[in-house]
């Protein structure tokens, strides 16, 4: 049978806050994947438990990414947005991939070993086999294409192996082997007060990132006081070296403009960050603001989100559904008559 060739399924986490780096790094991307893919985008709930009992509130967390997809253009018409839970093809599929991945090749992944940290023995099992979950939201839909992070190549290098092997192992060419699509330039959306560090939910100072909810107002003064070093900006990209804060702010604001790192360095070259920050803050509050106004409009209303959830998670069961009911055959489960 024909693996579709143009079918992206990606997944991102709901857990609270959603901020610059997830709209950059995952979500700017793929509205604009919508019209030459097929498009699954899955929050991965069951995920989220992998670090219990670091629960939160799941449901209210997952209505938000909701409604920050769907406010920043994610088409719900045309891409198909659901909640992992409620597809259970993706635990079914996870189940058999725990029996197909080797432990050795779960030892080698670097987020376990970095997320479990130096308690392994307190990790939960659900951390390691991690990535057979996510092999199998990937896999169950037989996506071609999967835009994601650099910190998650590792992972889908480990979903095409479980491909491979299953494939091998039952004789049967269930599964295609999903390429990465490695995303432009706000891919890594770093602290605004340490450009070493990754922007994340998780820091305990707010003014380290922009959330996607903050006020113009809020918005404006994360940006004047970022940090930032004492020397003019440069004329060349190879000057950037070493200079992480110059280094990205000047990728935010070529990712919110749409434009190449190379352009801006350009517009800005011998100038001090006083030029630059007015100018991101207000290239900022325009991108940020009307999506922060769409997404509350959106989260007023939880009814109809998840009604437009529901909707999505029958969409993808209808896909997910055959291609179980293919690989428990190709296991040689008994049929369900
Ligand atoms: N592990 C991914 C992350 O943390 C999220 C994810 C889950 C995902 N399932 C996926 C990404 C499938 C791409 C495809 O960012």
């Amino acid at each position: 049978m024909a693996f579709p060739q143009n079918r992206i399924l990606s997944g991102i986490q709901p857990t609270g806050n959603l901020h610059l780096g997830n709209y950059l790094g995952a979500i700017k991307n793929w509205v604009a994947m919508q019209n030459d893919y097929e498009c699954l985008f899955c929050i991965v709930d069951l995920h989220a438990i992998t670090v219990w009992p670091d629960l939160g509130d799941i449901a209210q967390s997952s209505r938000e990414v909701a409604a920050g997809m769907i406010a920043s253009g994610i088409d719900v018409n045309q891409s198909t947005v659901f909640i992992q839970s409620h597809v259970p093809a993706h635990a079914q599929l996870a189940w058999v991939f725990n029996c197909v991945a080797r432990l050795g090749w779960l030892n080698r992944m670097t987020q376990f070993k970095d997320k479990a940290g130096k308690n392994k023995e307190k990790a939960s099992s659900g951390l390691m086999v991690y990535p057979n979950l996510m092999a199998a939201d990937i896999l169950t839909y037989k996506a071609s294409h999967v835009p994601t992070g650099e910190d998650q190549k590792q992972h889908l290098e480990l979903a095409r192996d479980i491909a491979q092997k299953f494939n091998v192992d039952t004789g049967k060419d269930v599964f295609p082997l999903p390429e990465p699509v490695i995303q432009g330039p706000g891919t890594r959306v770093m602290s605004l007060r340490d450009g070493q560090r990754k922007m994340s939910k998780s820091d305990i100072s707010d003014m380290t990132r922009i959330n996607m909810t903050d006020s113009s107002d809020v918005i404006a003064d994360k940006i004047r006081r970022a940090k930032t070093d004492p020397d003019a900006l440069p004329g060349s990209k190879d000057d950037l070296a070493g200079r992480p804060e110059a280094n990205n702010l000047i990728n935010i604001y070529a990712a919110l403009s749409d434009r190449s790192v190379e352009d801006v360095i350009m517009e800005f070259s011998g100038q001090g960050f006083g030029a630059l920050k007015p100018k991101l803050a207000e290239l900022a509050v325009s991108v940020l603001g009307p999506i922060a106004s769409r997404m509350s409009e959106l989260l007023a209303d939880p009814a109809e989100l998840d009604r437009l959830l529901a909707r999505g998670a029958e969409k993808a069961t209808s896909l997910a559904e055959p291609v179980l009911a293919e690989a428990y055959e190709a296991i040689g489960f008994s049929p369900r008559a």
